[in-house]
């Protein structure tokens, strides 16, 4: 069997998501009119009818949001901007590791944009992202389809709790992942993006920031992570850097965190 030729990261369900919900939305509408021609009892109109109110409300608030923002040409816009950020960061000299990698769009463009780095992406692969394409396997053969497969490795591992020796990497990324982890307080998980980090390693992650993090406003995450230990911790807001992503920059918080381990601090 011939190995798929195209590049793919686990987004296609979004389109298959707004999909479904506008096309139970719609059958859902059929359900009222029969029920109103059929004169059948009020409870299965009203049912019918929440049903057509909550899932076009979904499947709309979908379509502009998390489809839009994962289409091809945005991904690609990503993947430049994001390699633009790191280029600004880190020398490209070492290790990088990608938390919550999913298909690898992180850890690959890593590789792609640094030619002597290598990189390493980690992740849980829970059955349920498995559904959504994002495996192991599916990282490989992307990272065999974009010729970065001798500098990159896929390992299975908990971003609570990462398989690696402290101060291994020189850079530490993360795309939309962070959100997806249940933790009373996510701050655990920059104890260990510190950790695993060398000395004046960098970090950027990229997510939906503050919630999740034990704070009201972004300003004194910041603060929170620099008492962890790093330094020039600095957040942008998609909307502030411009970025075109879709309808994505302008869901709550969604932004790049960016600083370094620095030479003082509780995990020195
Ligand atoms: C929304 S996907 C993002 C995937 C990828 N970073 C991207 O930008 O396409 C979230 C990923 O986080 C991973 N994940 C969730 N909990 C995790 C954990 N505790 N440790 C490591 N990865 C985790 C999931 O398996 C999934 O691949």
């Amino acid at each position: 069997m011939t190995e798929p030729s195209e590049i793919y990261y686990g987004y296609r369900i979004n389109r298959y998501i707004t999909g479904l919900s506008i096309g139970i939305g719609i059958a859902a509408v059929l359900l009222v009119g029969v029920s109103i021609m059929r004169t059948y009892p009020l409870w299965a109109v009203i049912l019918s009818g929440g049903m057509v109110v909550i899932l076009c409300i979904f499947g709309v608030f979908w379509y502009f949001t998390m489809d839009a923002a994962t289409n091809p040409k945005t991904i690609e816009l990503f993947k430049k901007y994001f390699g633009d950020f790191l280029r600004q960061i880190w020398d490209g000299k070492g290790k990088a590791l990608d938390i919550g990698t999913g298909r690898g769009v992180a850890a690959i463009t890593v590789a792609k944009q640094f030619p002597a780095a290598q990189v390493v992406g980690v992740d849980t692969w829970s059955r349920m992202w498995g559904w959504f394409g994002m495996t192991k396997e599916g990282c490989e053969l992307n990272a065999r389809i974009e010729k970065v497969q001798d500098r990159c490795t896929f390992t299975k591992g908990n971003a609570l709790e990462l398989p690696f020796e402290e101060g291994t990497f020189g850079l530490v990324v993360s795309t939309f992942a962070f959100h997806e982890i249940r933790v009373p307080d996510r701050m655990v998980l920059f104890e260990e993006v510190l950790r695993v980090l060398m000395r004046g390693g960098r970090f950027l992650i990229l997510d939906m920031f503050p919630q999740g993090y034990g704070v009201n406003a972004v300003e004194e995450m910041v603060e929170k992570i620099e008492g962890l230990g790093a330094q020039e911790v600095i957040y942008t807001s998609l909307e502030e850097t411009g970025i075109e992503l879709g309808r994505l920059r302008h869901i709550k918080g969604m932004g790049f965190l960016m600083g370094k381990k620095g030479n003082n601090g509780r995990l020195e």
